[in-house]
């Protein structure tokens, strides 16, 4: 029985130190350790072997026994490494390698344009805020120096929705000059925010749709003026575009602002000759702003001796159709994969 016992730690080390893989050492394990096993058998021999044989036999077994499983535990956790080592060369991923494009799906003109407005004006201190696209009167107009009956609200187009629970008044807004008047009844200047959001007018043609993006901005403080508005807006046209564009501040009215001005770009459809998109007239508006009126500062609890400020509106559609060179603001909503497949980018 001893040379039967050194014959198999023998034969069982060596094809332990042999196995090529964790599938083979189960086998080994299997054919040495379990219920039928060379070892399993030969301990259960034991039993007939005479008395004064037995504790050194036994012993023999014992060691062969523990021998035989720690270099198991080793040999398993070896090819363990190596499988996982060889695992992670084949699934290496490069990455470098340029990204796949999908064949469906990007960033729609009208998100990358509002993203690249946000982008410059937050370099010129002018974080982002926002409001409710469902609004009361007070904010869209009469904190807005827009008395009920006052002729502006024509200029608005406005889809009233029922009243709300209490009776008020409610409608989508029509502008994002609301937002103003949010931040200003909520917090005390030196302010400077910019007000991205979807505003909402009954209005259809190439250059109008009954949902569109505005761009609020707007800064209050002592001693502010005209100049300063205008120097951030030209800025602002040449970060967007790029390149040289021609505009032009024409005097204008807002009953939130005075004095109050429309800046337009020259049409890039024409050249500035008159075309069906500039309807004749060689120039796209593409914002409204002034300084902001005494009388808003005071509606909204603001020293109007003390502060002074400067606020505008861009139509974003408008700026992205001139800078993607778009003929008609429709087609942004459209959803023509044709469209869409030619200006929505990753
Ligand atoms: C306003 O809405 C003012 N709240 C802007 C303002 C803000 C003035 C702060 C002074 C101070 P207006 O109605 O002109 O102004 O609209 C502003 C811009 O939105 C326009 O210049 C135009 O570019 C765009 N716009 C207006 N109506 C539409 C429409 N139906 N579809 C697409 N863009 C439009
Ligand atoms: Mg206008």
């Amino acid at each position: 029985m001893r040379e039967q016992l050194q014959a198999l730690q023998e034969e069982a080390l060596t094809r332990l130190q042999e196995a090529g893989s964790l599938a083979e050492l189960e086998q080994i394990r299997v054919q040495i350790l379990g219920k039928k096993g060379a070892l399993t058998s030969l301990l259960r021999g034991l039993s007939e072997v005479s008395a004064a044989e037995r504790p050194l036999l036994g012993e023999l077994a014992n060691r062969l026994k523990d021998a035989f499983n720690e270099m198991l535990q080793q040999r398993l956790r070896l090819l363990q490494e190596e499988e996982l080592s060889r695992r992670l060369a084949a699934e290496r991923i490069d990455v470098t390698l340029p990204g796949r494009t999908p064949p469906l799906g990007g960033i729609h003109p009208i998100s990358r344009a509002l993203g690249e407005i946000t982008t410059i004006f937050r370099s010129m201190g002018f974080p982002p805020a926002t409001g409710p696209e469902v609004e009361d009167d007070w904010h869209n107009f009469a904190a807005l120096n827009i008395p009920d009956d006052h002729p502006a609200r024509e200029m608005h187009d406005t889809f009233y929705l029922p009243p709300g629970s209490k009776g008020e008044k409610r409608l989508l807004r029509t502008h994002t000059s609301t937002v103003q008047i949010r931040v200003m009844e909520n917090r005390k200047p030196p302010l400077r925010v910019i007000a991205p959001g979807k505003v909402f007018r009954c209005d259809s043609d190439l250059t109008h749709t009954p949902m569109f993006h505005q761009v609020e901005g707007f800064l209050v403080d002592e001693g502010v003026h005209f100049g300063q508005l205008k120097g951030i807006l030209e800025r602002f046209l040449r970060l967007f575009f790029v390149r040289e564009m021609p505009v032009r501040f024409r005097p204008s009215f807002f009953p939130f602002t005075e004095p109050s001005a429309e800046a337009d770009m020259g049409c890039l459809f024409c050249d500035g000759r008159g075309c069906r998109v500039c309807k004749g007239t060689g120039w796209i508006e593409v914002l409204g702003c002034g300084l902001i009126h005494p009388a808003v500062l005071e509606n909204v609890g603001i020293d109007r001796e003390r502060y002074s400020g400067f606020a505008f509106g861009m139509g974003v559609e408008r700026l992205a159709m001139l800078k993607y060179g778009i003929q008609d603001l429709r087609l942004f909503f459209d959803n023509d994969l044709r469209f869409l497949q030619q200006h929505a980018r990753l």
